[in-house]
Protein backbone atom coordinates (compact mmCIF):
# COMPACT_ATOMS: atom_id res chain seq x y z
CA UNK A 1 0.00 0.00 0.00
CA UNK A 2 1.26 3.78 -0.97
CA UNK A 3 2.40 5.75 1.95
CA UNK A 4 -0.53 8.32 2.53
CA UNK A 5 2.36 11.01 2.05
CA UNK A 6 1.68 10.12 -1.71
CA UNK A 7 -1.82 10.06 -2.12
CA UNK A 8 -2.70 13.79 -4.28
CA UNK A 9 -4.08 17.03 -2.44
CA UNK A 10 -5.54 19.77 -4.05
CA UNK A 11 -4.32 22.77 -2.82
CA UNK A 12 -6.39 26.62 -3.95
CA UNK A 13 -6.14 25.68 -7.48
CA UNK A 14 -3.33 23.36 -8.02
CA UNK A 15 -3.52 19.72 -7.92
CA UNK A 16 -0.65 17.99 -6.47
CA UNK A 17 0.99 14.50 -6.85
CA UNK A 18 1.64 13.81 -3.16
CA UNK A 19 1.83 15.71 0.35
CA UNK A 20 5.38 16.06 0.79
CA UNK A 21 6.68 19.45 0.46
CA UNK A 22 9.72 21.32 0.45
CA UNK A 23 10.38 23.25 3.52
CA UNK A 24 11.07 26.65 3.04
CA UNK A 25 15.19 27.04 3.58
CA UNK A 26 17.66 30.38 3.50
CA UNK A 27 20.78 28.78 1.73
CA UNK A 28 21.87 31.92 1.16
CA UNK A 29 23.10 31.40 -2.74
CA UNK A 30 22.26 34.41 -3.82
CA UNK A 31 25.61 36.24 -3.53
CA UNK A 32 25.66 38.25 -6.70
CA UNK A 33 25.24 42.59 -5.98
CA UNK A 34 21.28 42.42 -7.23
CA UNK A 35 20.23 39.45 -4.36
CA UNK A 36 18.62 37.72 -7.39
CA UNK A 37 18.49 34.29 -8.06
CA UNK A 38 20.54 32.68 -10.60
CA UNK A 39 21.24 29.15 -12.45
CA UNK A 40 22.61 27.54 -9.96
CA UNK A 41 19.57 28.34 -7.33
CA UNK A 42 17.28 27.09 -10.38
CA UNK A 43 18.93 23.78 -10.65
CA UNK A 44 18.88 23.56 -6.66
CA UNK A 45 15.48 23.31 -7.37
CA UNK A 46 14.88 21.99 -10.10
CA UNK A 47 16.45 19.00 -8.50
CA UNK A 48 13.92 18.95 -6.42
CA UNK A 49 10.79 19.61 -8.40
CA UNK A 50 9.24 16.19 -7.44
CA UNK A 51 7.96 17.83 -4.32
CA UNK A 52 4.19 17.76 -3.84
CA UNK A 53 4.76 22.00 -3.52
CA UNK A 54 8.43 23.39 -2.86
CA UNK A 55 8.41 26.84 -0.74
CA UNK A 56 11.31 28.93 -1.70
CA UNK A 57 13.88 30.46 1.23
CA UNK A 58 12.75 33.74 2.24
CA UNK A 59 12.83 36.39 -0.15
CA UNK A 60 13.05 39.96 0.97
CA UNK A 61 9.83 42.05 0.04
CA UNK A 62 12.54 45.45 0.51
CA UNK A 63 15.35 46.95 0.77
CA UNK A 64 14.54 47.35 4.78
CA UNK A 65 13.67 43.82 5.32
CA UNK A 66 16.89 42.20 4.86
CA UNK A 67 18.70 40.44 7.74
CA UNK A 68 21.36 38.24 6.25
CA UNK A 69 23.48 38.56 3.49
CA UNK A 70 23.13 36.62 -0.21
CA UNK A 71 19.29 35.93 0.47
CA UNK A 72 17.50 36.73 -2.55
CA UNK A 73 14.68 39.40 -3.05
CA UNK A 74 11.35 39.85 -4.69
CA UNK A 75 11.55 43.50 -4.85
CA UNK A 76 13.11 44.68 -8.12
CA UNK A 77 13.34 44.29 -11.78
CA UNK A 78 16.36 42.06 -11.86
CA UNK A 79 15.51 40.29 -9.08
CA UNK A 80 11.63 39.24 -11.13
CA UNK A 81 13.85 37.97 -13.46
CA UNK A 82 16.13 36.02 -11.51
CA UNK A 83 13.25 34.18 -10.12
CA UNK A 84 11.54 33.52 -13.99
CA UNK A 85 14.73 31.46 -14.19
CA UNK A 86 13.81 29.22 -11.02
CA UNK A 87 9.73 29.12 -12.27
CA UNK A 88 10.14 28.21 -15.73
CA UNK A 89 12.63 25.04 -14.78
CA UNK A 90 10.47 23.95 -11.77
CA UNK A 91 7.52 23.91 -13.91
CA UNK A 92 9.04 22.69 -17.29
CA UNK A 93 9.33 19.59 -14.72
CA UNK A 94 6.25 19.71 -13.55
CA UNK A 95 7.09 21.06 -10.58
CA UNK A 96 4.97 23.51 -8.00
CA UNK A 97 6.85 26.31 -6.44
CA UNK A 98 5.62 29.07 -4.13
CA UNK A 99 8.04 31.88 -2.67
CA UNK A 100 8.07 32.62 0.43
CA UNK A 101 8.00 36.43 1.61
CA UNK A 102 10.15 37.80 4.32
CA UNK A 103 10.54 41.05 6.68
CA UNK A 104 12.86 40.15 9.46
CA UNK A 105 12.16 43.19 11.55
CA UNK A 106 14.72 43.43 14.33
CA UNK A 107 16.09 40.09 13.73
CA UNK A 108 18.96 42.55 11.46
CA UNK A 109 21.91 44.78 11.86
CA UNK A 110 22.18 48.21 11.07
CA UNK A 111 25.03 47.46 8.78
CA UNK A 112 22.09 45.72 6.15
CA UNK A 113 20.80 49.73 6.59
CA UNK A 114 23.74 52.45 5.89
CA UNK A 115 24.07 52.38 9.78
CA UNK A 116 20.30 53.07 10.52
CA UNK A 117 18.85 50.62 12.81
CA UNK A 118 16.20 47.90 11.68
CA UNK A 119 12.56 48.06 12.47
CA UNK A 120 10.23 46.61 14.63
CA UNK A 121 6.94 46.43 16.23
CA UNK A 122 9.37 48.23 19.88
CA UNK A 123 12.63 49.21 20.41
CA UNK A 124 13.50 46.19 21.88
CA UNK A 125 16.55 44.37 20.69
CA UNK A 126 16.29 40.50 19.71
CA UNK A 127 19.55 39.16 21.58
CA UNK A 128 20.05 37.54 19.02
CA UNK A 129 23.18 37.25 16.21
CA UNK A 130 22.56 38.42 12.46
CA UNK A 131 24.83 37.41 9.74
CA UNK A 132 26.22 40.08 8.06
CA UNK A 133 29.30 40.59 5.62
CA UNK A 134 31.47 40.99 8.48
CA UNK A 135 30.32 37.68 10.01
CA UNK A 136 27.92 37.26 12.94
CA UNK A 137 27.31 40.30 14.92
CA UNK A 138 24.92 40.92 17.67
CA UNK A 139 21.69 42.29 16.18
CA UNK A 140 21.16 46.11 16.85
CA UNK A 141 18.40 47.41 18.52
CA UNK A 142 15.36 48.52 16.21
CA UNK A 143 13.58 51.53 16.22
CA UNK A 144 9.37 51.49 16.08
CA UNK A 145 7.71 50.98 12.83
CA UNK A 146 5.54 54.31 12.46
CA UNK A 147 1.83 53.71 11.51
CA UNK A 148 2.35 55.38 8.16
CA UNK A 149 5.56 52.79 7.68
CA UNK A 150 3.58 49.52 9.13
CA UNK A 151 0.89 50.48 6.00
CA UNK A 152 3.83 51.02 3.69
CA UNK A 153 5.33 47.76 4.85
CA UNK A 154 1.61 46.08 3.32
CA UNK A 155 2.19 47.38 0.61
CA UNK A 156 5.96 45.79 0.28
CA UNK A 157 4.28 42.52 1.05
CA UNK A 158 1.50 43.42 -1.78
CA UNK A 159 4.38 44.26 -4.55
CA UNK A 160 6.23 41.42 -3.59
CA UNK A 161 3.56 39.40 -3.72
CA UNK A 162 2.03 40.57 -7.39
CA UNK A 163 5.82 40.22 -8.43
CA UNK A 164 6.13 36.56 -7.40
CA UNK A 165 3.25 36.10 -9.89
CA UNK A 166 5.05 38.20 -12.20
CA UNK A 167 7.74 36.25 -11.87
CA UNK A 168 5.98 32.99 -12.61
CA UNK A 169 5.41 31.08 -9.31
CA UNK A 170 2.43 29.93 -8.14
CA UNK A 171 1.60 31.53 -5.20
CA UNK A 172 3.41 33.06 -1.87
CA UNK A 173 3.67 32.20 2.15
CA UNK A 174 3.63 35.02 4.21
CA UNK A 175 6.42 34.13 6.66
CA UNK A 176 4.99 35.13 9.95
CA UNK A 177 6.49 32.65 11.93
CA UNK A 178 10.33 31.86 13.51
CA UNK A 179 10.37 35.04 15.60
CA UNK A 180 10.76 38.09 12.47
CA UNK A 181 8.67 41.04 11.64
CA UNK A 182 4.85 39.35 12.44
CA UNK A 183 5.85 37.14 14.60
CA UNK A 184 7.40 40.20 16.40
CA UNK A 185 4.15 41.74 16.43
CA UNK A 186 2.64 38.74 17.69
CA UNK A 187 4.35 38.72 21.21
CA UNK A 188 4.83 40.71 24.02
CA UNK A 189 8.22 39.86 24.12
CA UNK A 190 9.02 42.38 21.12
CA UNK A 191 5.67 44.13 21.30
CA UNK A 192 4.83 46.80 23.88
CA UNK A 193 2.87 49.27 21.68
CA UNK A 194 0.50 51.18 22.52
CA UNK A 195 -1.47 52.15 19.52
CA UNK A 196 -3.71 49.92 17.66
CA UNK A 197 -0.90 47.69 16.83
CA UNK A 198 -0.43 46.17 20.10
CA UNK A 199 -2.07 45.44 23.25
CA UNK A 200 -5.32 43.05 22.35
CA UNK A 201 -4.84 39.61 20.35
CA UNK A 202 -6.89 42.08 17.94
CA UNK A 203 -3.82 44.81 17.69
CA UNK A 204 -1.29 42.34 17.97
CA UNK A 205 -2.79 40.49 15.04
CA UNK A 206 -3.98 44.10 13.03
CA UNK A 207 -0.82 44.08 10.54
CA UNK A 208 -0.72 39.94 9.84
CA UNK A 209 -4.51 40.74 8.96
CA UNK A 210 -4.18 44.08 6.96
CA UNK A 211 -1.16 42.54 5.20
CA UNK A 212 -3.19 39.18 4.45
CA UNK A 213 -6.09 40.74 3.19
CA UNK A 214 -3.89 43.09 0.74
CA UNK A 215 -1.96 40.16 -0.56
CA UNK A 216 -5.11 37.98 -0.89
CA UNK A 217 -6.98 40.83 -2.77
CA UNK A 218 -3.95 41.64 -5.04
CA UNK A 219 -3.36 37.86 -6.08
CA UNK A 220 -6.29 35.92 -4.71
CA UNK A 221 -6.48 34.21 -1.59
CA UNK A 222 -5.99 30.69 -2.96
CA UNK A 223 -2.55 31.19 -4.29
CA UNK A 224 -1.88 32.44 -0.35
CA UNK A 225 -0.59 30.67 2.30
CA UNK A 226 0.88 31.73 5.66
CA UNK A 227 3.33 30.39 7.74
CA UNK A 228 3.32 30.21 11.81
CA UNK A 229 4.89 29.25 14.84
CA UNK A 230 2.63 29.29 17.38
CA UNK A 231 5.36 28.54 20.33
CA UNK A 232 8.83 29.24 19.13
CA UNK A 233 10.75 30.47 22.65
CA UNK A 234 14.24 30.86 23.39
CA UNK A 235 15.01 31.26 19.24
CA UNK A 236 15.12 34.02 17.27
CA UNK A 237 14.79 36.26 20.15
CA UNK A 238 10.99 35.08 21.11
CA UNK A 239 10.09 33.92 24.67
CA UNK A 240 6.55 33.19 25.49
CA UNK A 241 3.80 34.42 28.25
CA UNK A 242 0.41 33.69 29.14
CA UNK A 243 -0.83 35.31 26.28
CA UNK A 244 0.90 33.83 23.37
CA UNK A 245 -0.95 30.84 23.05
CA UNK A 246 -4.03 32.93 23.34
CA UNK A 247 -3.15 35.28 20.86
CA UNK A 248 -2.43 32.37 18.02
CA UNK A 249 -5.72 30.99 18.84
CA UNK A 250 -7.33 34.06 18.11
CA UNK A 251 -5.18 34.14 14.51
CA UNK A 252 -5.85 30.82 13.82
CA UNK A 253 -9.39 31.04 14.36
CA UNK A 254 -9.92 34.15 12.22
CA UNK A 255 -8.26 32.71 9.25
CA UNK A 256 -10.98 30.19 9.01
CA UNK A 257 -12.78 32.93 7.59
CA UNK A 258 -10.56 33.18 5.05
CA UNK A 259 -12.36 30.22 3.55
CA UNK A 260 -10.17 30.74 -0.11
CA UNK A 261 -6.51 30.68 1.81
CA UNK A 262 -4.18 28.08 -0.04
CA UNK A 263 -2.96 27.05 3.53
CA UNK A 264 -1.97 27.10 7.13
CA UNK A 265 1.74 25.99 7.71
CA UNK A 266 2.75 24.98 11.43
CA UNK A 267 6.18 24.72 12.47
CA UNK A 268 5.75 22.37 15.72
CA UNK A 269 7.96 23.72 18.71
CA UNK A 270 11.65 24.35 17.93
CA UNK A 271 12.96 23.50 21.13
CA UNK A 272 11.67 20.96 24.14
CA UNK A 273 8.28 22.68 25.89
CA UNK A 274 7.98 20.43 28.88
CA UNK A 275 9.83 22.85 31.03
CA UNK A 276 8.45 25.69 29.94
CA UNK A 277 5.04 27.25 30.84
CA UNK A 278 2.44 28.26 28.80
CA UNK A 279 3.76 26.62 25.85
CA UNK A 280 1.99 23.43 23.36
CA UNK A 281 3.56 20.62 22.85
CA UNK A 282 1.94 19.60 19.34
CA UNK A 283 0.86 21.99 17.54
CA UNK A 284 -0.65 20.20 15.28
CA UNK A 285 -2.90 18.50 17.85
CA UNK A 286 -3.83 21.96 19.24
CA UNK A 287 -4.65 23.34 16.59
CA UNK A 288 -6.31 21.44 13.83
CA UNK A 289 -9.63 21.51 15.40
CA UNK A 290 -9.08 24.93 15.45
CA UNK A 291 -8.45 25.38 12.06
CA UNK A 292 -11.15 24.11 9.05
CA UNK A 293 -8.84 24.64 6.12
CA UNK A 294 -5.85 23.07 4.60
CA UNK A 295 -3.61 22.47 6.87
CA UNK A 296 0.56 21.36 6.59
CA UNK A 297 2.57 20.28 9.61
CA UNK A 298 6.89 20.88 9.66
CA UNK A 299 9.47 19.67 11.99
CA UNK A 300 11.54 16.97 12.57
CA UNK A 301 9.23 14.37 10.33
CA UNK A 302 10.56 11.45 8.94
CA UNK A 303 8.66 9.25 6.31
CA UNK A 304 6.62 7.03 9.09
CA UNK A 305 5.99 10.27 11.70
CA UNK A 306 4.46 12.23 8.44
CA UNK A 307 2.22 9.24 7.55
CA UNK A 308 0.81 8.59 10.80
CA UNK A 309 -0.04 13.07 11.45
CA UNK A 310 -1.91 12.92 8.20
CA UNK A 311 -3.46 9.49 9.02
CA UNK A 312 -4.35 11.12 12.72
CA UNK A 313 -6.30 13.74 10.53
CA UNK A 314 -3.92 16.20 12.35
CA UNK A 315 -2.56 17.80 8.78
CA UNK A 316 -3.23 17.01 5.01
CA UNK A 317 0.37 17.61 3.88
CA UNK A 318 4.17 17.33 5.83
CA UNK A 319 6.79 19.98 4.76
CA UNK A 320 10.46 18.60 4.65
CA UNK A 321 13.34 21.07 5.11
CA UNK A 322 16.62 19.48 6.02
CA UNK A 323 15.39 16.03 4.45
CA UNK A 324 14.83 17.90 1.26
CA UNK A 325 18.47 19.73 0.92
CA UNK A 326 20.27 16.30 1.01
CA UNK A 327 17.75 14.40 -0.87
CA UNK A 328 16.33 16.07 -4.09
CA UNK A 329 14.39 12.56 -4.63
CA UNK A 330 12.47 12.58 -1.38
CA UNK A 331 9.29 11.51 -2.81
CA UNK A 332 10.87 8.27 -4.72
CA UNK A 333 12.71 7.88 -1.14
CA UNK A 334 9.78 7.75 0.81
CA UNK A 335 7.96 5.67 -1.92
CA UNK A 336 10.27 2.87 -2.25
CA UNK A 337 11.16 3.01 1.48
CA UNK A 338 15.13 3.74 0.90
CA UNK A 339 17.56 4.98 2.65
CA UNK A 340 17.98 8.82 3.36
CA UNK A 341 21.01 11.08 2.92
CA UNK A 342 22.35 12.66 5.91
CA UNK A 343 22.79 16.47 5.28
CA UNK A 344 26.04 18.67 5.77
CA UNK A 345 24.88 21.69 8.34
CA UNK A 346 28.70 22.95 7.34
CA UNK A 347 27.37 23.89 3.83
CA UNK A 348 23.51 24.90 4.73
CA UNK A 349 24.74 28.71 4.06
CA UNK A 350 27.92 28.70 2.23
CA UNK A 351 28.36 29.51 -1.66
CA UNK A 352 28.39 27.75 -4.58
CA UNK A 353 27.38 24.07 -5.43
CA UNK A 354 28.83 22.24 -2.59
CA UNK A 355 26.11 20.89 -0.24
CA UNK A 356 23.86 22.30 -2.55
CA UNK A 357 23.19 21.01 -6.12
CA UNK A 358 25.67 17.73 -5.43
CA UNK A 359 23.79 15.83 -3.07
CA UNK A 360 23.29 11.68 -4.80
CA UNK A 361 20.15 10.58 -6.07
CA UNK A 362 19.26 7.27 -6.30
CA UNK A 363 20.13 5.02 -9.27
CA UNK A 364 17.23 3.58 -11.14
C1 LIG B 1 19.27 25.85 6.43
C2 LIG B 1 17.91 26.22 6.92
C3 LIG B 1 17.33 27.40 6.51
C4 LIG B 1 16.03 27.73 6.90
N1 LIG B 1 15.44 28.88 6.41
C5 LIG B 1 14.11 29.12 6.63
C6 LIG B 1 13.44 30.16 5.94
O1 LIG B 1 13.99 30.90 5.11
N2 LIG B 1 12.12 30.33 6.21
C7 LIG B 1 11.45 29.53 7.12
O2 LIG B 1 10.25 29.74 7.32
N3 LIG B 1 12.07 28.53 7.76
C8 LIG B 1 13.37 28.28 7.52
N4 LIG B 1 13.98 27.19 8.10
C9 LIG B 1 13.19 26.27 8.92
C10 LIG B 1 12.72 25.09 8.06
O3 LIG B 1 11.76 25.51 7.10
C11 LIG B 1 12.08 24.00 8.96
O4 LIG B 1 11.07 24.60 9.73
C12 LIG B 1 13.10 23.33 9.87
O5 LIG B 1 14.25 22.94 9.16
C13 LIG B 1 12.49 22.09 10.53
O6 LIG B 1 12.09 21.12 9.57
P1 LIG B 1 12.97 19.82 9.27
O7 LIG B 1 13.13 19.09 10.60
O8 LIG B 1 12.17 19.01 8.30
O9 LIG B 1 14.29 20.27 8.75
C14 LIG B 1 15.30 26.87 7.75
C15 LIG B 1 15.92 25.69 8.20
C16 LIG B 1 17.19 25.35 7.79
C17 LIG B 1 17.80 24.04 8.23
Amino acid sequence: MKNTLLKPIKIGRMDLPNRIFMSPMTRSRADNPENKATPLIAEYYTQRASAGLIITEGSQVSEEAVGYIHTPGIYTPEQIEGWKLVTKAVHEKDGHIFCQLWHVGRMSHSDFHKGKPPVAPSAINAGDKSYTLEGFKDTSTPRALTIAEIHNTTQDFRRAAENAITAGFDGVEIHSANGYLFHQFFVNCSNIRKDEYGGSHENKARFFFETLHEVGQAIGFNRVGVRLNPSAHGFFGITIDRDTIPTFEYVVERLNDYSDLAYVHFVEPMVPVDNVPYAVKEIARHFRPRYRGTLIINNGFRAESGKRVIEEGLADAVAFGKPFIANPDLVKRIDQGAKWNRWDESTFYTTGPKGYTDYPVMEG
